[in-house]
């Protein structure tokens, strides 16, 4: 990632109409919806930047929650019967011009590790996400794995996030 690259909290000087990912609904989000989640508390929006004005990618996180009995049986049968907390990486995208040059693996890293910092204050049991067109090999080449009756909808544990950031 080159230096003057930076992670920020979306604000009134991000260009939001000049992003295009490729994905009409997520360029639609940050363009339209983002700020009001942001207002109202829905989501955590993140933008990657180098001049504070134009958006390279961005991310969202918000609480969450799911049920053991969606998760593969192995993990299930030794969870908590309620629902357990979790943060969804709701939204994330690279603007078409940058695809491909690992920004896409810097934002996603930077998310979990913005979580897993978060589970030492909230309990956090999993990061989940529910993979647009496309992107489900994303997250499977990042060590997530798919509920398995929503293939689309992946989960990582925060006990391996935690490994790959504990010093
Ligand atoms: C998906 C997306 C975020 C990836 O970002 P990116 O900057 O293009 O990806 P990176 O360059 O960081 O790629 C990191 C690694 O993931 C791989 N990768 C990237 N996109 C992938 C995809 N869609 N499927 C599988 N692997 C992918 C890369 O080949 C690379 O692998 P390598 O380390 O072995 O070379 C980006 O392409 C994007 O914004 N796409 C459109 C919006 C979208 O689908 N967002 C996800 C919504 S849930």
């Amino acid at each position: 990632m080159p230096p003057e690259y930076r992670v920020e909290p979306l604000g009134a000087s991000h260009d939001r109409a000049g992003f295009s990912c490729g994905v009409a609904e997520l360029d639609r989000y940050i363009q339209q919806q983002a700020g009001q989640d942001l207002k109202r508390k829905l989501a955590a929006v993140f933008v990657l930047t180098a001049d504070s004005r134009e958006i390279a990618g961005f991310y969202t996180l918000s609480a969450s929650s799911i049920l053991a009995a969606a998760l593969p049986p192995d993990l299930a049968n030794r969870l908590p019967r309620f629902p357990l907390p979790v943060t969804l990486l709701g939204r994330m995208g690279v603007v078409r011009s940058k695809q491909g040059f690992g920004f896409g693996q810097f934002l996603l890293f930077h998310a979990l590790e913005r979580a897993w910092r978060g589970s030492h204050e909230i309990g956090c049991w999993a990061v989940i996400v529910d993979a647009k067109a496309g992107a489900r090999d994303f997250y499977l080449k990042h060590s997530f794995r798919p509920f398995p009756a929503e293939p689309d909808r992946l989960f990582l544990l925060m006990n391996e996030i935690e490994k790959m950031f504990r010093i």
